[in-house]
């Protein structure tokens, strides 16, 4: 195990900055609006917020302090941690969630930049709804096309992870997330003058009780799992690079609220665009690349939110790829005699394979299936269903049952005169509430 010159996240910014470039994400800006769009609007956020305050902290925390104390790779945290036991496999299986996820996440990213070229080209223009329905199946299902820009997204996600903590995802994550916090901010203030503002915005933030069933609190729940990146040994990675004077709740918190606020703002866009235009939230997952399109070509200087859309989408996107592709690279390089390059190169290499498939199964292999799914949704399903719910319910059992309580007194560091009593508090979450809720989501989502 290579464990000299791990490199280190250089300031606190950086640390915060790179943690909320892996929480925010497709998750965020593509799935969380029309999640709500399906599940009621109002009511669902208010579930949505409740998972993340009693799952998303505990589950972020439990990983950083897997992460900080081992400073180590996903698997090799574990082997610290818990030398001569199994629980490595918690590891593995992240490893793996890791790669497989990168094998759709890739084409989608790749999707984002083709509407960034289409929109800055302004061909994003003069179609009904159901030509840029037309454009976007085409598109996908394009023999190659999607698979230049799936090989361009994975290049530049090396570029990054080649060049280690702090040269090349702290500095990235410092560059691109500011700017995407501007373009959601410009967006946000651009939707409360446009002229359904307060119709798309009563049917995000008006909670309609009726409309709230068991199903809505499960995805609810497994939307706060993908979304903050857990179960599958990501942040343990990211915060095995957070230097000891790094306040483990705090930055859980703060990444925790700004990913919430994110999710909320991206709704906050593109709901009032929505009804502004006649078109209707539940689209499901082509709602940016069908309806949206559409939505930016009536607005005035439409071309230009095109462009600061498909470019939000994408920063997103991008950041949370690098995560995904750290996670497997720190693995091999801290494992293998080979570089950091070499490690980063060969997960990329690897990944065009798998995503060559996952984006051929829009066209030529769409009759190819497995379990029922087409190879993206079976990569989808396999690991933000299986994987990641099982390696979050490890990684709480793991912390909750096994590890030794005065790491996780360490790790949290809590001043206060009643801390014994967080601690403890904190300690029966992870035993038994958030194991309960995870299994829960799974039985639902794999038989339900
Ligand atoms: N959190 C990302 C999103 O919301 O899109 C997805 C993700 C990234 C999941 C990294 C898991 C991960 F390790």
């Amino acid at each position: 195990m290579k464990t000299e010159n791990r490199g280190n996240f250089a300031s606190k910014i950086g640390v915060l900055l790179a943690t909320v470039g892996t929480a925010v994400g497709l998750g965020n800006v593509w799935r969380f609006p029309y999640v709500v769009g399906e599940n009621g609007g109002g009511a669902f956020l208010l579930v949505y917020v409740l998972a993340l305050l009693l799952l998303g902290i505990p589950g972020v925390i439990a990983e950083f302090i897997v992460g900080r104390h081992s400073q180590a790779n996903a698997v090799d945290s574990f082997k610290k941690l818990a030398p001569k036991t199994k629980w490595h496999w918690i590891g593995y299986s992240g490893v793996l969630a890791g790669f497989l996820i990168m094998g759709y996440y890739a084409v989608v990213v790749g999707w984002t930049l083709e509407y960034l070229m289409q929109a800055c080209m302004g061909s994003l223009s003069g179609l009904t709804t159901e030509q840029y329905g037309q454009m976007f199946d085409q598109f996908a299902s394009h023999p190659y096309l999607p698979l230049i820009w799936m090989v361009i997204v994975m290049f530049v996600s090396h570029f990054v992870v080649s060049k280690g903590v702090s040269g090349g995802i702290e500095k990235a994550s410092n560059i691109l997330m500011p700017i995407f916090f501007l373009i959601l901010l410009v967006m946000m203030v651009n939707s409360f003058f446009l002229p359904a503002a307060s119709e798309g915005l009563t049917f995000l933030f008006k909670p309609d009780l009726s409309k709230l069933t068991p199903v809505s609190v499960l995805t609810a729940m497994g939307q706060t799992f993908f979304s903050l990146s857990l179960g599958m040994g990501c942040l343990i990675t990211y915060s095995s690079y957070f230097k000891k004077d790094v306040k483990l709740p705090k930055i859980a918190a703060q990444v925790v609220s700004i990913d919430a606020m994110v999710a909320v703002i991206s709704a906050v866009v593109i709901f009032p665009a929505v009804f502004s235009f006649g078109m209707q939230p539940e689209q499901g997952p082509s709602l940016v690349f069908k309806v949206l399109p559409n939505v930016f070509q009536q607005m005035p200087v439409g071309i230009l939110w095109a462009i600061l859309f498909y470019a939000l989408l994408f920063i997103a996107a991008l950041t949370s790829l690098i995560s995904l592709h750290e996670v497997v690279t720190a693995y091999l390089y801290e494992n293998t005699s080979m570089s950091r390059k070499k490690s980063s190169f060969l997960v990329a290499a690897l990944v065009c394979v798998l995503g060559v498939f996952a984006s051929l199964s829009f066209g030529k292999l769409s009759s190819l299936t497995i379990f029922g799914k087409t190879i993206f949704d079976a990569l989808d399903f396999f690991t933000a269903s299986i994987l990641l719910p099982v390696g979050g319910f490890f990684i709480s059992i793991f912390v909750g049952w096994f590890l030794d309580k005065r790491i996780v007194a360490t790790e949290l560091r809590i001043k206060h005169p009643k801390a014994h009593l967080f601690i403890k508090g904190y300690i029966y979450m992870m035993r038994f509430f958030v194991p309960a809720c995870i299994f829960a989501v799974f039985l639902f989502t794999v038989f339900g």
